[in-house]
């Protein structure tokens, strides 16, 4: 079968089972083609909560998956690739945050969205990288824990320098991997470019940087900016993306690094079979869970 053969029998099941695809955009082209949606964290889970359909199947990252369920425990929702996980996300555990928790008692617990359900029911406000920034500036409490990312923290507490967050060392092991020569590297191959990052990088890659913001951001600031070069700082997919939606505008990845093994993990044929009832990951979360790790999702989108 040709992947358009393959898209064309998803379409024509997804029409007949009434089933909303959506897709994060590190997936790949031929998958975000036939998603209903296709965002950053942020959108695909105010998305979700919006979808008419009964069944959602997520093509993205466990947690991303999870969180769908939390904001609609009536739908079913499916994983598409069971074993896409974030490692970020499973960095830190309930029980280590609980300990932290007791030696910060006076600290709000605002948790970037790459969590698991079971640590979002601990902790008080849920952010994405697209609204970390203006969720913690209109917190009203000063003092911030700050899981798991690092380095999203320290970029948060230089934009909201009246807050005081305490940080831990977590992150996406994907972009921190790139570095300041890095930068200095791609600068010189292509002196015209400007540089956009995401704010999972690091702080010396982030102070080299033309533009820093989310998936979503880095696509929007591309497509309309009046520059025709640029270099992206994030999972190398969107710059494939960007090429297509711009085919007159150059994007080079910052690093040949960048990419997500986790985001790749799901093919089209996965999709295929999740829609088809032979493959994917029904999510199953106890009403409990869904309660506690509610509130800090629902608190986000009130915030943002
Ligand atoms: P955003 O979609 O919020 O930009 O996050 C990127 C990411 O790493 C998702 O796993
Ligand atoms: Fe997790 Fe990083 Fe991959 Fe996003 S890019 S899913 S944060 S490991």
């Amino acid at each position: 079968m040709t992947i358009v053969e393959l898209q064309k029998e998803i379409l024509k099941i997804k029409k007949e089972k009434d089933i909303c695809i959506l897709a994060h955009s590190y997936q790949a082209k031929e998958i975000t083609e036939i998603a209903d949606f296709t965002g950053d964290s942020y959108n695909l889970s105010v998305q979700a909560k919006s979808a008419p359909q009964s069944t959602v199947l997520m093509c993205g990252v466990r947690f991303m998956a999870e969180t769908v369920k939390i904001l609609s425990p009536q739908k079913t929702v499916l994983l598409a690739n069971p074993s896409a996980g974030c490692p970020m996300a499973e960095q830190m555990d309930k029980e280590l945050i609980e300990g932290v928790k007791q030696q910060y008692p006076d600290h709000t617990v605002v948790a970037y969205i790459n969590t698991t359900a079971e640590l979002k029911t601990i902790c008080d406000v849920c952010v994405t990288s697209s609204s970390a920034v203006n969720i913690i500036r209109k917190l009203p409490e000063k003092n911030i824990l700050f899981i798991p990312d690092c380095n999203l923290g320290d970029y948060v507490a230089k934009q909201a320098p009246d807050k005081n967050l305490k940080l831990l060392q977590g992150g996406c092991p994907i972009h921190a991997r790139v570095s300041a020569a890095d930068v200095q590297r791609a600068k010189r191959r292509h002196p015209n470019a400007e540089v956009l990052v995401h704010p999972e990088c690091m702080p010396e890659v982030l102070a080299l940087a033309d533009f820093i913001g989310s998936t979503s951001a880095i696509q929007e600031y591309a497509r309309t900016s009046e520059k025709t070069e640029f270099i992206i700082g994030t999972e190398i997919s969107i710059a494939h993306h960007l090429s297509y939606d711009c085919p007159k505008k150059r994007f080079f990845p910052l690093s040949k690094n960048l990419i997500c093994p986790n985001m790749k993990a799901t093919s089209l044929v996965d999709v295929f079979r999740a829609i088809s009832g032979s493959g994917g990951e029904e999510i199953q979360l106890d009403d409990e869970t869904i309660r506690k790790a509610r509130r800090c999702i629902d608190r986000m989108i009130e915030l943002g």
